[in-house]
């Protein structure tokens, strides 16, 4: 062994080991107390019980009389049906087993027969809808808002996309921002960061890197990770805010449903609807890019926080953060198929 190799293997004090790996989301080790996309708003449609695998296992999602989004756990508390063959009556979701209707805070509130029981109850997500997707929180509350634009969304022209599932934890594809190397040798960028003005929440990370992307141009980009699996980019282009965001729900079996939404505040002059439409659509096809890019690697990709260099300070930065990110196996048990 080289006296390089002795000194690293040394420092590490692990000779013949490969890093450490980040412990996977499960239900032992819980998983990240952060806002997840469960679908897209357009996907929940009214009077229609939505199944959505989450996490160790799937959840409904339902709209009340008021359109208002709920996320409850999928199985029934009589017998563990699950609730997304049921019906929605009078504002219940009804099991299609023996008909306990439970409420949309997840109270069982009547039976077919019987006195409900007062201890039959789901689990409720904390719930919000915004930027074209239904978001759910991974605890009893929530730590720290759901993401949102910085203008108000009524101000916004937006576009919200279910893409790829990937097959790996979130904190995979999402310590991709932090990536310099990859980013410059994989995406084609130049880049320009500074580790050192990282901005670091128990629940966001955020720093401004200046970049050249090709098919993007010039770019002043703010880099904000909004919970561990949220990713929102924000740049002024061509003189207006663009807004890009991905997020991923993580799936059974330790993979990530990914989604994108992006956004341009509105503007009351001629062509701007066609104008923001157009922008949002080569953001949205810029993500995909980027995601298809990284697709071979993260197909076969077994990882874990190696041997670090010196341009791999911010993505140092995001593993500490990563590490120490908030979870919870709180919903699990109910959740679990
Ligand atoms: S299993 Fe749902 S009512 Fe019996
Ligand atoms: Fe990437």
């Amino acid at each position: 062994m080289s006296s390089t190799a002795t000194t690293i293997a040394a420092a590490r004090g692990e000779a013949g080991r490969r890093g450490q790996i980040i412990p996977p989301q499960s239900v032992e080790n819980g998983y990240d107390q952060a806002w997840y996309p469960i679908c897209l708003s357009t996907e929940l449609i009214d009077g229609q019980v939505l199944s959505v695998d989450f996490m160790n296992g799937r959840v409904i999602a339902v709209r009340d009389a008021n359109g208002s989004p709920h996320v409850l756990s999928a199985f029934c508390r009589h017998l563990g049906a699950d609730l997304a063959g049921g019906d929605l009556v009078d504002g219940t979701v009804r099991c299609p087993y023996h008909h306990w209707r439970y409420d949309m805070q997840g109270q069982c509130v009547a039976t077919a027969i019987d006195k409900a029981p007062p201890g039959a109850k789901l689990f409720r997500f904390p719930v919000h809808e915004g930027m074209g997707i239904v978001w759910a929180f991974n605890g009893a509350e929530p730590l720290f808002d759901p993401p949102s634009w910085d203008v108000p969304e009524s101000q916004m022209a937006f576009v919200a996309a279910k893409e790829y599932i990937e097959n790996n934890d979130h904190f995979v594809p999402f310590s991709n921002s932090c990536d310099i190397q990859h980013l410059v040798v994989v995406h084609g960028m130049k880049l320009d960061i500074n580790p050192e003005s990282v901005k670091i929440t128990p629940h966001t990370l955020e720093y401004l890197q200046s970049q050249d992307a090709p098919g993007m141009g010039h770019l002043d980009m703010l880099i904000h990770l909004h919970g561990s699996s949220t990713l929102l980019l924000s740049s002024m282009t061509m003189g207006r805010m663009m807004y890009m965001v991905s997020c991923g729900r993580p799936l059974p079996g330790n993979r990530t449903q990914i989604y994108q939404a992006c956004g341009t505040p509105r503007r009351d002059v001629p062509g701007h609807e066609q104008m923001a439409a157009a922008m949002n659509n080569q953001s949205l096809n810029f993500g995909r890019q980027l995601f298809n890019e990284d697709r071979p690697t993260f197909s076969r990709i077994s990882f874990r926080q190696d041997i670090l260099t010196h341009s791999d300070r911010m993505l140092a930065r995001y593993f500490e953060w990563v590490r120490a990110y908030p979870r919870t196996s709180i919903a699990c048990d109910y959740i679990a198929t």
